[in-house]
């Protein structure tokens, strides 16, 4: 008597057991199917806002740290002045000397830069010198955008 129950147990317990394994399968099975779909529907859209509020705080944030940030048309107004496009796209480099940037400010550093004459600096920030890059990586800033930008640089270096 006890002999049969026990066989019916083992084997009620073996079907819960496969029961519950497939539930298992079937759950990671839907949660991948689901996520993926979520994924691709909004990947757009996500994508799209994130380059917008990165538009948005373009002043807040180290665009030369920003990987993606080159291949990105990131337009930086015309109406802004030097000091806006310093703050946004140079200052990561020239406000700690990252890279052996000449800091901005310090007089040492700029005078023989500056001897060379306004004309040389423009055009090595306009094309990159050294380890700098072109328009110090933001290749949608105009070429009057870096001349201002040096301009500020220049006048807070002297
Ligand atoms: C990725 C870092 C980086 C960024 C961003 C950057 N620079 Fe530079 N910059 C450098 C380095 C490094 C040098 C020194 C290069 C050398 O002399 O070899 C330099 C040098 C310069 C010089 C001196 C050039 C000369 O002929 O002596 C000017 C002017 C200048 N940068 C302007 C700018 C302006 C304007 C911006 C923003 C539009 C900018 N930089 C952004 C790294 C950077």
């Amino acid at each position: 008597m006890s002999g049969t129950s026990d066989k019916e147990f083992y084997k009620l317990f073996g079907y819960i057991t496969i029961f519950i394994i497939l539930l298992a399968i079937i759950i990671t099975i839907l949660s991948k199917v689901f996520a993926s779909s979520v994924t691709n529907d909004n990947y757009d859209t996500v994508k799209e806002k994130a380059t917008e509020e990165r538009l948005l705080s373009s002043e807040k944030i180290n665009l030369a740290s920003n990987p993606t940030f080159k291949t990105e048309v990131i337009e930086v107004s015309s109406t802004k002045s030097g000091k806006d496009i310093y703050n946004s796209v140079c200052m990561s480099c020239h406000m700690s000397g990252a890279a052996g940037a000449p800091i901005t400010g310090k007089v040492d550093q700029w005078s023989e830069r500056i001897a060379k004459g306004s004309d040389t600096l423009y055009n090595n920030a306009i094309n990159g010198i050294g380890v700098m890059p072109a328009k110090g990586g933001l290749m949608s800033l105009s070429d009057d955008d870096v001349k201002l930008a040096v301009d500020y640089m220049i006048d807070q270096s002297k």
